[in-house]
């Protein structure tokens, strides 16, 4: 198997344009949002980013944990001080940043399931948790599995990497910084973002599950990334967090 590339700061730094004391490379962390908001605490500006070949309590939302094995995933946590510290906007502009990302350096167009995850072929490929904002500071974690072709039993079912689905291992140096360009580039309170956003949900228009069992209809999705549905009884709703299923 082609091993991977190994992460370097200098790479990514001039990739993205981004000043090279911005970008740190570590071989493995808890969590690279753990790290960064740390960092963040203690004054690191803007665009400050956090990668690594590992991480041994990578998270994800709801308190799940993130399946961050040694070398086969881009687990990368960038600093924002955005003039809106919305987590729904900063979610969604993250969101279609990657997918963009995915699509320049992979060639491979991928769907986004409401609220943070990105899909391909009915399975997820990306995981974004968006943590700190409120403090003066937003920070966005990305996880993408780029060279995985084995996951636990509990993954294996719902997950893929890119390396699956378009059979190369893409180069994560090159991943990242593109994500980290764009990210530099895009204002997440423009709305303008929210039409791609539409344009790649795997759920709008369709029947999706909430937690509690019932089935309704995603008929919408706001400027700040709440889901619109309507229930059985035509009563329209708006649903700000949390997750729902939906039959692929
Ligand atoms: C999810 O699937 O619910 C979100 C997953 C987010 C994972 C990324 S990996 C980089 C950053 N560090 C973490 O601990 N989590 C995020």
């Amino acid at each position: 198997m082609p091993s991977p590339v190994p992460l370097d700061a200098g790479t990514v730094a001039r990739l993205s344009g981004l000043d090279l004391s911005l970008v740190t490379v570590l071989q493995t962390v808890d969590s690279t949002n753990e790290y960064l908001k740390s960092l963040a605490k203690n004054g690191a500006p803007a665009g400050t980013a956090v990668l690594a070949e590992t991480q041994t309590a990578g998270r994800g939302r709801l308190g799940r944990p993130f399946f961050s094995p040694p070398g086969s995933g881009l687990y990368l946590s960038a600093l924002l001080r955005p003039a809106t510290l919305d987590p729904g906007r900063i979610t969604t502009l993250a969101a279609v940043v990657t997918a963009e990302a995915i699509e320049e350096i992979c060639g491979l167009e991928v769907a986004i399931k409401w609220v943070n995850d990105l899909f391909f072929e009915g399975k997820k490929l990306c995981g974004i948790l968006t943590e700190g904002a409120g403090n003066g500071f937003a920070i966005l974690g990305i996880g993408i599995n780029v060279s995985n072709r084995a996951f636990p039993p509990e993954l294996a079912p719902i997950a893929t990497s890119l390396e699956r689905a378009c059979g190369k291992v893409a180069d994560r140096n090159r991943l990242a910084a593109s994500i980290l360009a764009k990210l530099k580039n895009a204002d997440p309170c423009s709305a303008a973002h929210m039409a791609e956003y539409r344009r790649r949900s795997l759920v709008l228009g369709r029947e999706v599950g909430l937690p509690n069992g019932e089935r309704v209809r995603a008929v919408g999705i706001d400027d700040d990334g709440a889901l619109c549905v309507v229930g059985a009884d035509g009563t329209p709703r708006r649903i700000a967090t949390g997750e729902v299923s939906i039959k692929l």
